[in-house]
């Protein structure tokens, strides 16, 4: 009964998923929640204010500079007298507002004045969705703690185009606000956590280095959900372009060596969950200086090192915390390579992935994976990474319950 009298703020953005709202605001309210609607005009266009109003029993916000509504509640009141805000559907265009800190009209004016959290389920088109401005919004939506449900695959309502742009199901979007609303479930607390995340950088020489196509999604994912049980988590990333996680205290590191060192730096832990992309190899002596073309010389060789293997040298440390998990990359025998793993580098779990190309796995937002523990395998069906984090967060919490 996470809903029991939690005061909901619906911001309902212009797009054709705000047919949907109707039936959300029916989902919260059956679930004890109380909801308060803001419309953008664009929802205007699509719903109106009367069907929303009348299935929330409440008014609906939709005016700036309304004396009435400012006198008797307030944009400020609005952004602060609820418990969560929900923006469903976000629009590409609200989103651009937020990213950009605008306030022109009322709903961008709460999302700016509020302290409290939100979550946005995003509705578009599959082309406005994955256009880098729409992608770059997200990404510095994401960074300012702005919780994402969404958008899903499938058949688009408007013009039957399909791909990502779908806003997530009314169902989905509530499960979504319930585990924000959670606050009370901390199974780890007083646990200390180690996450490796991102790929390494093994420079050949000053300027040249060999790298991977890690985004470091996965990891930093899981790092924030350990950190939202309640763990104190230590996250060691390879070079990423995603933003630190909050909560979470992040050591940025290059070479496969210095995420080693800073690993053990931070032992004893209670888990240690490795999702780097290692290099495993490295340059045996990469160059002090930048390696010139000399006209008529053959191609310098490359001569590699093995790098050490950091998820090993935690399975077996004298240190090793009570939780070891590990991860594999693979493209092939997936099951088999990651059984083998899980023996070889003494870990408890190896969550194996097929990261072969045609999957879009790696750097993407999705994610397949087999989760392959002492005691048998188990098939996650595909889902969002930050999906994926949330239940391995919960298996490991499990353990220590
Ligand atoms: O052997 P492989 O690289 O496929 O193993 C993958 C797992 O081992 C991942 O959890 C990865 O983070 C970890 N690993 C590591 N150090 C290495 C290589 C892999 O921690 N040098």
């Amino acid at each position: 009964m996470i809903l029991q009298r939690k005061r909901i703020l619906l911001i309902i953005s212009g797009g054709i998923a705000a047919y949907k709202s109707l039936d959300l605001i029916r989902r919260l309210r059956e679930r004890g929640a109380s909801v308060r609607p803001v419309m953008t005009a664009g929802a205007q266009a699509f719903v109106t204010p009367l069907a929303v109003g009348a299935l929330a029993a409440d008014k609906v916000f939709t005016e700036l500079f309304s004396r009435e509504d400012e006198q008797d509640v307030g944009h400020i009141r609005l952004a602060r007298d609820c418990d969560l805000i929900l923006i469903a559907p976000a629009t590409a265009d609200l989103m651009a507002k937020m990213a950009n800190g605008h306030a022109d009209d009322l709903a961008s004016t709460i999302l700016l004045a509020t302290d409290k959290p939100v979550l946005a389920a995003p509705a578009m088109n599959p082309k406005m969705w994955t256009h880098p401005a729409t992608q770059r919004n997200h990404q510095t939506l994401v960074g300012d703690g702005i919780h994402f449900i969404g958008p899903t695959s499938g058949e688009m309502a408007e013009s039957g185009e399909k791909g990502e742009g779908r806003m997530a199901e009314p169902l989905e979007i509530v499960a979504a606000v319930e585990a924000l609303l959670d606050t009370g479930d901390k199974p780890l607390a007083g646990k200390k956590a180690i996450v490796t995340s991102g790929p390494t950088h093994e420079p050949i020489d000053p300027v040249r280095y060999i790298a991977n196509r890690s985004s470091g999604k996965q990891g930093h994912a899981i790092a924030a959900e350990l950190a939202r049980l309640g763990a104190e988590v230590t996250l060691v990333s390879g070079p990423v372009t995603i933003p630190d996680p909050k909560g979470v205290t992040t050591i940025h590191v290059e070479r496969a060596e210095d995420m080693r060192d800073a690993v053990l730096a931070n032992l004893p832990a209670d888990i240690a969950v490795m999702v780097a992309a290692v290099a495993d190899w490295r340059v045996a002596s990469a160059a002090g200086n930048k390696i010139k073309k000399q006209p008529g010389e053959a191609p310098p060789p490359l001569i590699l090192a093995e790098n050490p293997d950091i998820l090993k040298t935690i399975g077996r440390h004298p240190q090793r915390p009570t939780l070891v998990v590990g991860f594999a990359a693979e493209t092939q025998n997936v099951a088999e390579n990651g059984r083998s793993k899980l023996e070889r580098k003494g870990a408890d779990y190896i969550i194996a992935n097929d990261v072969s190309p045609e999957t879009g796995i790696m750097g993407g937002d999705r994610n397949r994976v087999k989760v392959i523990g002492k005691a048998g395998d188990e098939d996650w069906p595909e889902m969002g990474k930050q999906v994926v984090a949330e239940r391995i967060a919960r298996l490991i919490a499990s353990h220590f319950a």
